[in-house]
């Protein structure tokens, strides 16, 4: 760092992602039991500020935490108790005043996940730090290999949102480079029919969800059917993999209903029970069933660890399952609210 700086400001915008192969369980701290695959999204994303100043003592994290405008302690304390696991390879944390100001793209109560995007974004900020005061991440890969790496630490499937496109996280037999501690853009073809993917996020409720993701993943730990799922997540993957490269939308709208349906399956299944999905989140379901056996078009769903339904189609048939979702669906949704997004290109840097 030169001398003389005593004070900045770095700035990121980071993406949501959705899982097609879904990461459920742990097998370690913070390392997945199986592999997962996901979309980086475009438009649902954070921006995070991070304003920072050397302060005269050294010895405590010193943060100071807006979401959207207004201070917010609970988040805050999250983001503190990540930064402290930090503070041995990071010293210099210590000695500055942080000033986050954070935003979401999306409502805060749209019932989206966004811890993905969140913690990215703060991953992001962090990687730009070490690079100030340690200038160790000039090289753009290793730079977002250890934003991923630490965005992993702070919420695994936020280790996906620091690349665009098709993101996996989790070593797959047959690639290379694949990873449990880092994510990676898909490292196999990919049709160019997936490049255009849009998901239609069908709101079914904006309540904020009542299971921590990380209940939810501990409940994996004595699950009944905890082998099965894993070697299913497995297979699923590499299949997935073959329909992402074929442009086999037939397959990949198999799979990724499977994967959503043995998600909830699992959640409902376990030990207390876990039931996200409200009425209407099955109906929007039989409608694009109904309407796919109709129409013959590529059109598929996926749940997040909530009720509401993404719906996920490629650009080519955009005007005619929009129309669909406006004429059918939107009535289902709290409020007739929808969210329309496709897949995009990952984090920018703002400043
Ligand atoms: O990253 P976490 O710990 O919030 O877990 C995310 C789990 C799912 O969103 C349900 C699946 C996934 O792979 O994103």
């Amino acid at each position: 760092m030169n001398n003389n700086t005593q004070q900045g400001i770095v700035k990121w915008q980071s993406p949501a992602n959705i899982a097609l192969i879904k990461y459920w369980g742990k097998a370690g701290h913070q390392i997945p039991a199986n592999p997962s695959v996901s979309f980086t999204l475009n438009n649902a994303h954070t921006e995070m500020e991070l304003q920072w100043e050397v302060k005269p003592e050294s010895n405590e994290l010193d943060i100071t935490f807006f979401f959207e405008g207004k201070e917010n302690l609970k988040f805050r304390q999250k983001i503190a108790d990540f930064l402290q696991t930090r503070v041995v390879q990071y010293p210099f944390l210590k000695t500055l005043k942080i000033t986050i100001h954070s935003e979401n793209s999306f409502p805060h109560s749209a019932g989206i996940a966004s811890s993905a995007s969140s913690m990215s974004a703060l991953a992001l900020c962090l990687c730009s730090l070490e690079n100030i005061f340690l200038n160790t991440l000039n090289d753009e890969s290793n730079f977002f290999h250890k934003a991923s790496f630490l965005s992993r630490l702070a919420s695994g499937s936020a280790s996906r949102s620091v690349y665009g496109g098709l993101v996996t996280w989790g070593k797959i037999d047959g690639l290379e480079n694949s990873s449990d501690e880092v994510a990676a853009t898909l490292q196999a073809p990919t049709h160019d029919i997936f490049k255009t993917y849009q998901d239609a996020v069908m709101v079914v409720s904006r309540s904020e969800k009542a299971t921590s993701s990380r209940a939810g993943h501990a409940l994996m730990d004595a699950h009944p059917f905890k082998e099965a799922r894993y070697t299913q997540a497995r297979s699923n993957m590499q299949a997935l993999i073959k329909a992402i490269a074929e442009g086999d939308t037939n397959t990949f709208g198999r799979i990724t209903e499977e994967e959503a349906l043995t998600l909830h399956g699992l959640m409902m299944t376990s030990e207390p029970s876990v039931l996200l999905l409200l009425g209407n989140s099955l109906e929007i379901i039989h409608k694009l069933r109904t309407f796919r056996n109709e129409k013959r078009l590529p059109i598929c769903f996926t749940i997040d660890a909530g009720p509401n339904i993404h719906i996920l189609y490629p650009a080519e048939v955009k005007k005619e399952v929009d129309s669909f979702i406006v004429a059918e669906l939107a009535q289902l949704c709290e409020s007739k609210y929808w969210i329309a997004d496709h897949v995009g290109n990952g984090p920018k840097r703002l400043k």
